[in-house]
């Protein structure tokens, strides 16, 4: 038993030395510029793409929308915080002040992250779904019977069943329909506000089928309403910029898994906003924002592996002179960029592929997510994930919470979509062999 623990701690001490080492090539590397032509030289970040199938074969990773790989520097920066700094907040020691810092560092790299104009509109919870259910019965307490909000049929549930909920206190809930191309109908959409309008919950980007809304053009109808603005960004986060000042919405909300981070739901509030709202909360709890919506004790370890993965992001700029919040965007920029390439050329040749259909947006033409969705002919999408799934490509099958989109679409029977996400760390290479194994399934089966 005792060797067993001491060997335990001895591996442990090798992998988190190994961490740590990499972590700080990382930084090195970091300040050097690269190129966007060679975004995928970030695959090194990852421990999880050495992988391989029974057969010896790279796993390709395009599962990335349901949650993206782990870099290193996020691994390192959770397993230092467990080995140095764990306690509670606000107290008069050492590893308490230190866990204070790291929630404060945690919303300034957010607040540039998403180029928001303060640190007091970043809030923290346990995923988008619980953040944004806290926030639909605070606002919810606030509405009369019969005020009206405005949901999407494109967007994932966790933006369309928190305010479904209210309806049970009177609220009416107005939904926007979706075109044959999966895109929002925009004449429905501007046809549903009234004077009564309270609120506008759409998405950034449709993580079932890339689909990107028109923002400016919606947000400026919910404020001619007098209405409030929510976007659900966690499908966009991950690759392209985001600028809260410019973009002014009340509420935006996103995931850190998605982007190269851990399980942390985050919340952007306009100023002012979250004090406006009665939430749930203790009574020692700050009343203002950020705190006034965070219940309970936040996962500071995970708020540690924000910073890196914000750190990493940052890492993909080629601009090292500008400054923090500038350089995440501009590699931002540099993903939009790199993953559109790969996008362009995994949806062409799905185009060209005999018994597939493409959905959603092409690719190439107006802003789109990298996220490409298709059926085949005769096969179920569950089948198709599972072939591809042996081969060593990893992508998901079914409507992943996008349930009307599903539904409108007429695939429920075939068991909805299977979808390929793309993130830096995919190459060309991968998109190659993809798009030979479906077709090979595409022509014989598994
Ligand atoms: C567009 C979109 N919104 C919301 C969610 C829910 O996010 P979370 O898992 O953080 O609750 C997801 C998760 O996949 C998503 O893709």
């Amino acid at each position: 038993m005792r060797q067993t623990s001491t060997k335990c701690r001895q591996d442990f001490a090798f992998s988190v030395t190994k961490i740590i080492m990499v972590r700080s090539e990382h930084r090195l590397w970091r300040n050097g510029a690269i190129s966007v032509h060679d975004l995928s030289v970030c695959r090194q970040q990852f421990p999880s793409l050495t992988r391989t199938t029974a057969s010896h074969e790279p796993l390709i990773y395009l599962d990335g929308p349901g949650g993206s790989q782990v870099p290193y520097g996020v691994i390192g920066a959770i397993a230092e915080y467990y080995m140095h700094r764990n306690a509670n907040t606000h107290g008069q020691f050492i590893t308490s002040e230190e866990s204070d810092a790291v929630i404060a560092q945690a919303r300034s790299d957010v607040k540039a992250f998403l180029a928001a104009p303060e640190t007091g509109s970043i809030s923290f919870g346990q995923n988008m779904t619980t953040l944004n259910f806290l926030l639909s019965q605070a606002i919810g307490a606030t509405l009369k019977p019969g005020d009206e909000i405005i949901v999407t049929d494109l967007d994932h549930d966790s933006n369309v069943a928190p305010w479904l909920a209210l309806a049970a206190r009177g609220a009416v809930i107005r939904r926007v329909p979706i075109t044959a191309s999966a895109t929002l109908d925009i004449d429905a959409f501007k046809r549903l506000f009234s004077d009564k309008t309270r609120l506008v919950a759409v998405g950034w980007a449709s993580n079932a089928v890339g689909t990107v809304n028109p923002l400016p053009t919606i947000r400026a109808w919910a404020k001619e309403a007098g209405s409030l603005f929510l976007v659900d960004a966690v499908h966009w986060a991950p690759h392209g910029p985001i600028n809260a000042a410019q973009l002014d919405p009340d509420f935006l909300l996103c995931s850190a898994y998605k982007f190269f981070g851990p399980h942390i739901g985050i919340l952007y509030s306009k100023k002012g906003q979250l004090e406006a709202l009665p939430t749930l909360r203790v009574r020692p709890q700050a009343p203002t924002a950020p705190e006034r919506i965070e219940t309970g004790t936040l996962n500071h370890a995970a708020l540690a592996g924000v910073s890196a993965a914000i750190q990493f992001i940052a890492s993909l700029s080629d601009q090292t002179q500008l400054g923090w919040s500038d350089r995440i965007h501009q590699a931002m920029e540099n993903i939009y960029a790199y993953e559109h390439n790969l996008a362009k050329r995994l949806y062409t040749g799905l185009l060209t592929t005999p018994g597939v259909t493409v959905y959603g947006p092409a690719v190439g033409g107006e802003d789109r997510a990298p996220t490409v969705s298709f059926t085949m002919k005769g096969r179920s999408s569950e089948d198709v994930a599972r072939a591809l799934g042996h081969r060593g490509i990893l992508a998901w099958d079914g409507d992943f919470y996008a349930m009307t989109l599903v539904d409108e679409l007429g695939i429920r029977d075939q068991a909805g979509l299977v979808r390929l996400g793309l993130a830096p760390y995919n190459t060309m290479e991968e998109i190659e062999r993809t798009l030979t194994v479906i077709r090979e399934v595409a022509a014989h089966g598994a």
